[in-house]
């Protein structure tokens, strides 16, 4: 369902965000036309950083991807989740397996505390992705992040490992 992205899928990746740029487009910040590019697909891939990318893929072929962001180790032990499916495969519950998928990598390959999200306050499909995996609301941050080129407001949800209680 969900595997470690590689540079060999730069090129699928491409297609598919340019078929759904359109759709994508009021859920993410403005992105420079070489993003919908292979060779900018390549960079971003090969330039992960603390960051953990996947991509989902249903039948042999890749339709959205998920990522833990930001990973922050020492006490915080903490990530950012961040997701998307194409307009293709919507409202078949594949967002919510994959965040299942990647929430317990995460506790289990990559030994994280938590897991946090943020959602725009209007994208009820995404919260109920987090509800459905056991995502709590902690707060709502004014001007969060830059989204359709607005500064937007996010509602925070966070979830923790549990059995982390030392
Ligand atoms: C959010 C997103 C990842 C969901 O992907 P998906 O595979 O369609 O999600 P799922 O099928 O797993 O679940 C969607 C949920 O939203 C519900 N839903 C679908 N359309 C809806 C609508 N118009 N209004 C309210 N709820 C809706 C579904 O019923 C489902 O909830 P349920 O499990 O309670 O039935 C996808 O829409 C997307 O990529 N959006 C654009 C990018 C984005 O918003 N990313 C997340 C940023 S925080």
């Amino acid at each position: 369902m969900i595997r470690p992205v590689t540079p060999d899928d730069a090129g699928a990746l491409a297609a598919l965000l340019t078929a759904n740029r359109a759709y994508l487009a009021p859920w993410d910040p403005i992105r420079e036309d070489s993003f919908y590019t292979e060779a900018g697909q390549r960079e971003i891939i090969s330039r992960a950083g603390n960051s953990h990318l996947y991509v989902i893929v249903e039948d042999d072929a890749i339709v959205g991807r998920v990522n833990l962001n930001n990973v922050v180790r020492g006490p915080f032990l903490s990530a950012s989740l961040g997701y998307w499916v194409a307009e293709s495969a919507a409202g078949r519950g594949v967002a919510t397996r994959a965040v299942a998928d990647l929430v317990d990598r995460a506790f289990t390959e990559h030994g994280l505390h938590r897991v946090e999200a943020g959602t725009l306050t209007h994208n009820v499909r995404s919260q109920r992705v987090l509800e459905r995996n056991g995502f709590t609301r902690f707060g709502l941050a004014p001007r969060y992040l830059k989204i359709a080129g607005e500064w937007q407001d996010h509602i925070l949800f966070q979830r923790l490992n549990e059995p982390d209680r030392r």
